[in-house]
């Protein structure tokens, strides 16, 4: 009977139902069931050969039917769908991808110093970012008040100096670390083959000026360190670090904690070497070197009469910079936190 079958059909569409489990399979078994030739909709029509007396009843069960199924197919859409479920969490869909940040282009720079100086031997150090002037100037044979201290452009923290420490600042640069590291080991008359990485501060800012920036210090003291050797070291350096067609010079200067001293300079990487808005003329100082003055060889403990060092200060940021084919012309851009600018390196 007809009825038979619609009732049979009915039980089995909800058993069918209950396995179903994605939108999709859900819309082709709705149309195999309720659509224009679904399986009810033909089985319904089957009431134009039914008698006509049974056909009142008959009409009412199919509209029955058709409603509970219609309404079973709705409520198992509903389930399928998260949101109108309003269930936290579909395990099926595809996930927000995690932004994976890195390093500062500064932090991988001055990972990179560090290796290439280790494979020379230095060791790594930090010394103290506030500071006191006796260290910064005083034991670098600057006495107060010598002009050459003007330089430094120097951040002073406090007013009044105290004792032979002088006043507090914050450091301008790394060679405040010379004395202190050579009072770790002249005591023993061992040897010194330190490298200083840390922040240095100096009141200007310009493109090519921080008033907040790195330095890394090399600084030998030995029985027979060099003028060669100090060459050498600067040389492996550039070679590492740029690249073995890059050029250095070495400009005479003056420093009071070396003698000789000079001036690094490297041939321009914006511009290769032709001058431009960044470097003026071709050539980007990298910074300071020499061979450590007889006075500070003192003041760390060290005889000058048996002791020789030498020692070199560069800004990581200029020097970093100054690496092949890297595009920027301005060192102000490495601070300003813009993540469009840091993700690229
Ligand atoms: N401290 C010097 C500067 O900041 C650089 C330097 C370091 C020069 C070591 C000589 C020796 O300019």
């Amino acid at each position: 009977m007809l009825q038979d079958e619609l009732i049979f059909l009915k039980e089995r569409v909800f058993k069918e139902l209950q396995g179903l489990s994605t939108l999709e399979e859900l819309e082709v078994f709705d149309t195999h069931i309720l659509g224009r030739k679904g399986e009810f909709t033909m089985l319904a029509k089957e009431i134009a050969s039914v008698p006509v007396s049974e056909k009142p009843i008959l009409g009412q069960i199919i509209n029955e039917i058709k409603k509970t199924l219609s309404a079973a197919f709705e409520e198992k859409k509903k389930n399928l769908s998260p949101r109108e479920n309003n269930s936290p969490l579909d395990v099926t869909m595809p996930g927000a991808e995690q932004y994976i940040g890195h390093l500062h282009p500064i932090t991988y720079a001055i990972e990179e110093i560090e290796d290439i100086f280790k494979r020379l031997g230095f060791v790594r150090a930090r010394y103290n970012e506030i500071e006191w002037d006796y260290y910064a100037f005083e034991a670098l044979n600057m006495p107060a008040d010598h002009p050459a201290r003007d330089e430094w452009e120097t951040f002073f923290i406090s007013e009044k100096a105290v004792g032979l420490q002088g006043r507090i600042l914050l450091t301008p640069h790394t060679s405040s670390g010379q004395v202190r590291e050579m009072r770790k080991y002249s005591n023993e008359g061992l040897p010194v083959r330190m490298l200083n990485i840390a922040k240095t501060y100096r009141r200007q800012i310009d493109i090519s000026h921080l008033p907040m920036f790195h330095q890394f210090e090399g600084l030998v003291v030995d029985t027979a360190a060099s003028m060669a050797e100090l060459v050498g070291v600067l040389d492996y350096f550039v070679k590492e670090f740029f690249s073995r067609d890059r050029r250095i010079r070495l400009r005479p200067y003056h420093f009071r904690f070396t003698e000789p001293s000079f001036e690094v300079d490297i041939s321009c990487t914006l511009c290769s070497g032709k001058g431009c808005a960044y470097c003026k003329d071709g050539w980007t100082e990298l910074g300071g070197a020499g061979m450590v003055h007889p006075n500070v060889l003192s003041a760390g403990g060290y005889d000058p009469a048996e002791y020789t060092g030498f020692a070199f200060g560069f800004g990581v940021e200029r020097t970093y910079l100054m690496k092949n084919n890297l595009n920027i012309g301005d060192l102000r851009l490495l601070y300003t936190n813009d993540i469009r600018f840091l993700e690229q390196f």
